[in-house]
Parts: structure tokens; C-alpha cells; sequence
């Protein structure tokens, strides 16, 4: 007989996606097998992300398809995990009759007996938080395979959760609060990864460089992150080492050491701001100035020149007036980032901004701003890249460029994306030295140059 199939949905930032891996592994020991799509799956798993609306919107629309499909399909199991099910909950299994089971990011564990219960036609609801907070990392050990994002990279959570509480954001509520894993757990992971040929771990956390600070409740950890940076970068077979996503705040003297020291960590630092406004800043509870921001930026710099800085930026929060918005246009041009995402503000239920009764901008004017942000990068994303021109740098390949057959493409230390040709064949996962000869808005174009050109 065939082993069942499922497929797993998952939206949202890389944490729900490394989610998604660790379910995966869930059911492959409870003796399922991944389906190519959701049409030959007999569970589904929408995971989603509550971040904004828009992101929200996307379960919904999903969850139609699939409950229209249930119709006929008697048999299939349909479950909501992630951000949207902690938020909603019971409301969720209320409103949409046809759904199995809803459960929370911190419930993943649950995943195979909600699945059963399921089967046997009852309805499950998985949104508690443990009493234990390291409960949530009792998963069975990672098989590399549900780890990988692309062949020769990998995901490793480090902490989950966040205490720090920025005015728009619904993540403390939904991930709840903030925990660090073991490092004993940690590099055992890292160095299983490794062995299985993974040569670049991405850390992952919330607040990842907030990792093995004191918690009420929790003893200190035992290493804090720059220790733990440099505990992975030991562990043989590791050639990159990135992570995401830092806040400002964290980013003390001991990380930039770390950025000279350790070759392994990456170029590259996707560092969020959301504002260039001082009183912006304050009143999303951030935590920093815009010029502690541009220090950091210096001081990580100086200790690895060339460094890539990427960011985030939200656009129309409510107290945002034309003068602070100039001054995150400012503050774009000062840092010159290489990259950025950026978002209008979206209200969330229950962050501290929407119980203020904080009202978004007219959409209209935060749309304006939106594509004055994205104008801007667009320039200083040219601008870097044209920099780039000249230089000879390592791509870890991860497939053909869409361009052409005999072109490859793959990411360099600084995270950009690299199209070029190559006289060889180069597997996925392996490493390539290449010699940057051009740039479009999104990418570096190059050829292969072999070792000791
Ligand atoms: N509205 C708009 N953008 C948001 N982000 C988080 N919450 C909101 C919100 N309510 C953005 C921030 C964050 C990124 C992951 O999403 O820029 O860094
Ligand atoms: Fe979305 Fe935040 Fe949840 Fe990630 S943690 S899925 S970004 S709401």
C-alpha cells in the first residue's frame, strides 16, 4: 500500500519555514512521505504568519481551496499551524467547520497525535503554552534533509519567542516568550548537519543575538551569542556562518569582535531599523537612537570592511509624520544599505500600538512613502552592486540561473544573489570562485575563474 503523503504550506519569515522542516520531520517518523503538492497530499498543513494583514489574508484564501476540495475528498486532513492559529484558536475551528486541527508555533511536537486524532475524526486544539520552556525544543533529532533550504545550507534555531515588545508587532503574543536553547543542543545539531555535508548553517531566533541573555525565571545561558558564534565556527566542515534576525540593540562590543575574528561569519548582516526617526523609534518602543543605529553600522564596518548591510523598514506607523519619514530616507542614505524590505504599517490585534487606538495613516499617503522607500533602494542597491565589479568571490551554487542552461547561480559571503557561466559542471552545494564582471537591479553577473587566477 502507499504511504500516505503531506504537504505543508508554510508563509512568513524563515522561522516558519524551519518550522515547516521540523513538522516535516514530525510526520516522516510517524511514517508519512512528502507529497510534490497539496493535490496529491491527504494532509495539508497551512502554516501561517500573522505578521500583517496581508500575510493573514493568504491562510484564508488557502484554506477556501482547500475546504472546497474536502467536499469531495472526504478523507482529507486539513491542519492551521503558526502565528494566525495561536491568535485565533477556537475561533478558527468555529468558523471553518471543515478544519481538523488548529495548533501553535509552541505545539509542534503535537503534530502527529493531532493528526491521528484527526483520522479517527476528532478535532484538536493545540494552542497552550508548557509550563517547561525548553519543552518546545524536544523535537526528535533533525535529519539534515528537513534542515536544508537548498542543497549545502541549513536552518539551526537557537532561541525562540521575544520579550522586547515593539509597539506594531504581534510576535510576543504569538511566539510567546523568550527562550534560549541549549548549546549543548545546538552544536550537536551543527555538527550532525556538518557531517551530512552541510557547509552553512543559518541561526535562527526572533531576536537571535538577544541568545543566552538572563531571563525572569530562566538562569543566564551558558554561553552568550558572540561565544556561540564562535563554538559553531569550530565545528569542522562549517564554511559560512550567518543569522537572522539580530536587533540593534544586542549588537555589543563582543559581536563586532566577532565579525573580525571569525572568517566563517559571513559579510553580511540583515540588521531591522524600521525607522530613521528618533521620536518614531521611541514611540515603536525600539529601544535605540537612529545615530547609536549608524554607529553600529560604523563599528561593524570597521571590523569587517565590506560589509552588506540589509534591513527592514516600516512606512505610515501611526505617529510617523513627513519630517520623521525624511529622516528615514536619511538614514537610508547614510548607512547605504544593499538591500531592504519594506512595509506599510499594518494594525495587529492585540500589539500595543492598536490598544493605544493608534489609527493607520491614509493609505494613500503610506503607500506615497512606500514607493519613495522602494525608489531609494533601488538606487543604493544599483550603487552596491556596481561596487561590487571586480571583485572575486565564492558562490555556493544552488542551481542554474533561469537565464540559460550552461549559467549557474548561487549566493556569495555578502548574501547576493550571483548569475554566472562556468566551463564545468557544478553541482548544487558546491562551492564556485568567480570573478564579478557585471550587475543588474537584483543580481551579480560573473564567470567562473579558476583557484590561483
Ligand atoms: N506592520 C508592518 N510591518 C510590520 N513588521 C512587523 N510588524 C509589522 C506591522 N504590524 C515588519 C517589520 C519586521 C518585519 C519582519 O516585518 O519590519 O522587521
Ligand atoms: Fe510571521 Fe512573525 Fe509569526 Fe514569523 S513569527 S510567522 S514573521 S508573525
Amino acid at each position: 500500500m502507499r504511504e500516505p503523503r503531506f504537504y505543508i504550506r508554510a508563509f512568513g519569515c524563515q522561522m516558519n519555514q524551519h518550522d515547516a522542516g521540523k513538522m516535516a520531520n514530525l510526520l516522516h517518523h510517524a511514517g508519512w512521505r512528502p507529497a510534490e503538492d497539496s493535490d496529491g497530499a491527504e494532509l495539508v498543513v497551512v502554516h501561517t504568519c500573522s505578521v500583517r494583514e496581508k500575510a493573514e489574508h493568504k491562510l484564508y484564501t488557502e484554506l477556501g481551496w482547500l475546504l472546497q476540495r474536502k467536499k469531495t475528498e472526504a478523507g482529507l486532513v486539513i491542519g492551521v499551524g503558526g502565528c494566525v492559529a495561536q491568535q485565533e484558536g477556537e475561533a478558527l475551528l468555529r468558523r471553518f467547520p471543515g478544519l481538523d486541527f488548529v495548533f501553535g508555533p509552541q505545539n509542534l511536537v503535537h503534530l502527529p497525535e493531532l493528526v491521528r486524532d484527526a483520522q479517527a475524526r476528532t478535532r484538536g486544539l493545540r494552542v497552550d503554552y508548557d509550563d517547561d520552556p525548553q519543552a518546545r525544543f524536544e523535537l526528535p533529532e533533525l535529519h539534515p534533509g528537513f534542515a536544508a533550504t537548498s542543497p549545502g545550507r541549513a536552518y539551526v534555531t537557537v532561541m525562540e519567542g521575544c520579550d522586547l515588545f515593539c509597539a506594531y508587532c504581534v510576535v510576543p503574543r504569538t511566539r510567546g516568550r523568550e527562550v534560549s536553547r541549549s548549546s549543548e543542543q545546538i552544536l550537536g545539531e551543527v555538527r550532525a548537519l556538518a557531517a551530512a555535508g552541510i557547509s552553512e548553517v543559518t541561526l535562527l531566533g526572533q531576536t537571535v543575538n538577544a541568545y543566552g541573555r538572563p531571563r525572569p525565571g530562566m538562569a543566564r545561558g551558558e554561553l552568550g551569542f558572540a561565544e556561540l558564534l564562535r563554538r559553531v565556527a569550530d565545528v569542522p566542515g562549517i564554511r559560512r556562518i550567518r543569522f537572522t534576525s539580530p536587533h540593534p540593540s544586542f549588537v555589543g562590543d563582543d559581536l563586532v569582535q566577532a565579525y573580525r575574528d571569525l572568517p566563517q561569519l559571513c559579510p553580511h548582516l540583515h540588521l531591522p531599523v524600521q525607522s530613521g526617526s528618533a521620536r518614531v523609534l521611541a514611540d515603536m518602543n525600539r529601544r535605540y537612537r537612529p545615530e547609536e543605529y549608524v554607529e553600529t553600522a560604523a563599528k561593524l564596518r570597521e571590523a569587517r570592511p565590506g560589509l552588506a548591510l540589509t534591513t527592514d523598514l516600516i512606512v505610515g506607523f501611526p505617529t510617523e509624520t513627513r519630517e520623521d519619514f525624511a529622516e528615514t530616507l536619511q538614514l537610508m542614505a547614510t548607512v547605504r544599505f544593499t538591500d531592504s524590505f519594506s512595509f506599510k504599517y499594518s494594525e495587529r490585534p492585540g500589539t500595543p500600538a492598536q490598544r493605544r487606538g493608534l489609527a493607520e495613516l491614509e493609505p494613500g499617503e503610506a503607500q506615497a512613502r512606500l514607493e519613495e522607500v522602494q525608489r531609494l533602494q533601488a538606487s543604493l542597491t544599483l550603487a552596491a552592486h556596481r561596487a561590487r565589479v571586480g571583485e572575486t568571490v565564492e558562490v555556493l551554487v544552488d542551481g542554474e540561473s533561469r537565464r540559460s542552461g550552461v549559467q549557474r547561480s548561487g549566493r556569495d559571503p555578502q548574501n547576493r544573489l550571483v548569475n554566472f557561466s562556468a566551463a564545468r559542471d557544478i553541482a548544487r552545494g558546491e562551492y564556485a570562485r568567480v570573478a564579478i564582471e557585471d550587475y543588474t537591479p537584483h543580481s551579480l553577473l560573473g564567470r567562473e575563474t579558476p583557484a590561483g587566477l
